[in-house]
């Protein structure tokens, strides 16, 4: 295979201090209320994530964190923005409902105006990823099957629906990331991913495999390390260090992997993609 000459296209992105971050209760497999959480390890390891960020020339805006809301810190999960077009979140658990109006207010307060409140349970970006022509859209644990609906009516984009199976994969961006979205022309380049299939239902294998025959295809011990849990800016992919399967494959296809420590924020069943909202323009 070729490698790919690739290019970074400058982001923006939504991120939420871990100031009040604690595992105080528990919604995924990850989340042990009895294990202490170290607050000056997890704010400097996510500061760490935020300046590589900036460093890379993105822009990085802050969400003012809320004492009430533990995971707030998890931006992925407060909207989808898609061409400037915002989908709020509803979220499966009391515990986070809070979060969604945070989100809904920081849009319509930064010139956004198209910023829908859903009728569905969708977990934002947790379980929807972009590409160029679709949305990629995770069911079975945390958004209900018809905000996928609702999110190709609103954001008129096909919505290809995919099944997660193992309760440790509760969101899609625990087992799928979004390397390149490719350029959205009827065969042109097409989009490019990395997934762990354990995740999926036999089905959506199969639909993922049809999709993106030359996906990075990551090995159970990489996603268990949060491998998937990754950002790509077109060029560098940021992803869990410990996810070492990956790196190999990922530079042999032309991208520039980037290792963090997010080890305090796995705590609550997160790392790099998790406390990353994009905010895609129009
Ligand atoms: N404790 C949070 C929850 O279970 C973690 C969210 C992780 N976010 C993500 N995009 N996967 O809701």
């Amino acid at each position: 295979m070729r490698t790919p000459r690739r290019s970074a296209i400058p982001r923006r992105y939504l991120m939420c201090p871990p100031a009040y971050f604690r595992v105080s209760y528990s919604i995924n497999p990850w989340m042990d209320p009895g294990k202490p959480v170290d607050l000056a390890v997890a704010q400097a390891q996510w500061e760490d994530l935020r300046d590589r960020y900036r460093a890379l020339g993105h822009t990085v805006e802050e969400l003012v964190p809320h004492p009430g809301c533990p995971d707030m810190v998890f931006t992925a999960n407060g909207a989808t923005v898609v061409d400037g077009r915002v989908l709020g979140a509803r979220f499966a658990f009391a515990e986070r409902g809070a979060e969604a109006a945070v989100h809904a207010r920081w849009y319509r307060e930064h010139g956004f105006a198209d910023v829908r409140e859903p009728l569905h349970i969708n977990e934002g970006e947790g379980d929807f990823a972009v590409t160029a022509s679709w949305l990629l859209a995770g069911r079975g644990f945390r958004s209900s099957p018809l905000s996928h609906a609702e999110a190709q009516e609103y954001f008129r984009r096909p919505v290809i629906g995919l099944d997660l199976v193992d309760p440790r994969f509760y969101h899609l961006d625990t087992a799928l990331c979004v390397l390149d979205g490719g350029d959205g022309e009827p065969g042109g380049r097409g989009a490019e991913i990395m997934y762990y299939p354990g995740a999926f239902s036999p089905g959506s294998r199969a639909v993922l495999a049809r999709l993106f025959p030359d996906a990075v295809v990551a090995s159970a011990a990489d996603a268990a390390a949060f491998g998937l849990n990754a950002v790509s800016d077109g060029l560098h992919v940021l992803l869990p260090a410990g996810a070492v399967g990956l790196f190999g494959p990922l530079r042999e296809r032309g991208f520039e992997p980037l290792g963090m420590d997010l080890g305090e924020l796995l705590k609550g069943g997160g790392s790099v993609k998790c406390v990353t909202a994009e905010v895609r323009p129009g």
